[in-house]
C-alpha cells in the first residue's frame, strides 16, 4: 500500500517512543496526602486503602523521611481525631497544643525544605461531620469563615506553606487571602478547591478520619457531577480572588474539567486523585484482576495530559519508586 502517512513509524521502538512521548510523569508533580492521629508508635491501616495508613507523630517524620528519600516534596496532612474532640464550631482545628498545629510545626521543625499543605475545612473537627457550622438543619456559609480564618492563621503560624480551602463554599479563597496578608503570611500560597464535586469517590476518605456526615449529604456545597460550565465560574471566581492554584476533585472521572480550567486560566491546574480512586485499583489489583503497577501509572499519566501540573495521589510513593 502506497500510504504516506504511517503513524505506526514512530512506534517501532522503544528508543522512537520515548523521543515522541508527549507527557512525562515526574515525582516532583507529586503531592502526597497523610492522615495523622494521636498516640504514639501507631501505624493503622485504612481498611478501604490497602497500604495506606493513619500515622502517630512519631511515626510520621520516619514516613516522611522515606518519602523525601524518593523525591517527594509536599504533603498535604488530614487529622482523624476521636469524636471527644469533636464540636460544632471545630475549636480544636485552631487549638495551638492540638495534633495538627503540633504535626506541622514538627515537620517543619525537622523538615525544613518540605512543603507542608494543610486542608481548611471543618470537617474533621466537626461533631455534625459537615463542612461548615449546622444550624436547624443548614450549612451556613458566611458565619463558618469566621472558624476557617482562625484555622488557616494558625496553620500559617505553624508554618504551613499552602493552604487549601477545601469546603466549596463561598468567598473562601478571598476571606483567607486577606486574614493571612494582615496576618503577614504574603509567601503563604492558596490551593484552592475549586470544581470540588459531591462524589461517591470520597468513602475511603470519610473512614480514614471517621469523618462522614450525621446527616444529609454535601449537595448543598460541594457541586453536582452533571455540571461543567459551573466549573468555570467557581474558577473565575478563585482566581479573582487571589488562589495560587486552581484544583480539581475528584481526577479521573472529571479529565474533562481538569482540561476546561487549563484551558481557560493560567494558573497550575492541580488533581485531586481521591481515596475511591486509589481503592478501585487497589481492589482489582489485590483480587488478580488488572496489573495495579500499570493501571496506577496509566491512571496518573491521564491526570497529567489532561493538564493537571499537580497531582495529589495516595500513589505517590509507589509511583516514586517507579519513576
Ligand atoms: C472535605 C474533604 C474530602 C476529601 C478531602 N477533604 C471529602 C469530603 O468528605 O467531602 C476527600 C479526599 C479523598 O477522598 O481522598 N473537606
Amino acid at each position: 500500500m502506497n500510504l504516506i502517512r504511517r503513524p505506526r513509524r514512530s512506534r517501532q521502538s522503544a528508543a522512537i517512543r520515548d523521543m515522541v512521548q508527549e507527557t512525562r510523569l515526574s515525582v516532583t508533580d507529586f503531592i502526597l496526602p497523610v492522615f495523622i492521629m494521636e498516640g504514639q508508635n501507631v501505624r493503622s491501616e485504612v481498611a478501604s486503602m490497602p497500604g495506606i495508613h493513619r500515622f502517630s507523630l512519631d511515626l510520621l517524620l520516619d514516613e516522611i523521611q522515606e518519602c523525601v528519600d524518593l523525591g517527594i516534596k509536599t504533603f498535604d496532612l488530614f487529622p482523624n481525631l476521636p469524636e471527644s474532640k469533636k464540636d460544632k464550631y471545630a475549636t480544636e482545628s485552631y487549638n495551638p497544643d492540638g495534633l495538627y498545629l503540633q504535626a506541622i510545626r514538627a515537620i517543619k521543625d525537622r523538615f525544613p525544605d518540605v512543603m507542608v499543605m494543610t486542608d481548611v475545612a471543618m470537617d474533621p473537627y466537626s461533631s455534625d461531620g459537615h463542612d461548615g457550622i449546622v444550624e436547624n438543619g443548614k450549612i451556613l456559609n458566611d458565619p463558618t469563615l469566621e472558624v476557617l480564618g482562625k484555622m488557616a492563621l494558625a496553620q500559617a503560624q505553624a508554618g504551613a506553606n499552602i493552604v487549601g480551602p477545601s469546603d466549596m463554599m463561598d468567598g473562601r479563597v478571598g476571606y483567607l487571602r486577606q486574614v493571612l496578608d494582615e496576618g503577614g503570611f504574603h509567601e503563604v500560597a492558596i490551593m484552592s478547591y475549586s470544581a470540588k464535586y459531591a462524589s461517591a469517590f470520597y468513602g475511603p476518605f470519610r473512614d480514614a478520619l471517621d469523618s462522614a456526615p450525621k446527616f444529609g449529604d454535601k449537595k448543598t456545597y460541594q457541586m453536582n457531577p452533571a455540571n461543567s460550565r459551573e466549573a468555570l465560574i467557581e474558577a473565575q471566581l478563585d482566581f479573582a480572588e487571589g488562589a495560587d492554584f486552581l484544583m480539581v476533585k475528584p481526577a479521573l472521572a472529571y479529565l474533562d474539567i481538569i482540561k476546561l480550567l487549563n484551558d481557560n486560566f493560567h494558573l497550575p491546574i492541580a488533581a485531586y486523585n481521591v481515596s475511591g480512586e486509589y481503592a478501585m485499583i487497589k481492589a482489582a489489583a489485590q483480587n488478580g484482576w488488572l496489573d495495579g503497577e500499570r493501571a496506577m501509572m496509566e491512571a496518573l499519566m491521564s491526570i497529567k495530559r489532561a493538564g493537571a501540573s499537580v497531582i495529589l495521589t495516595y500513589f505517590a510513593k509507589e509511583a516514586a519508586r517507579l519513576l
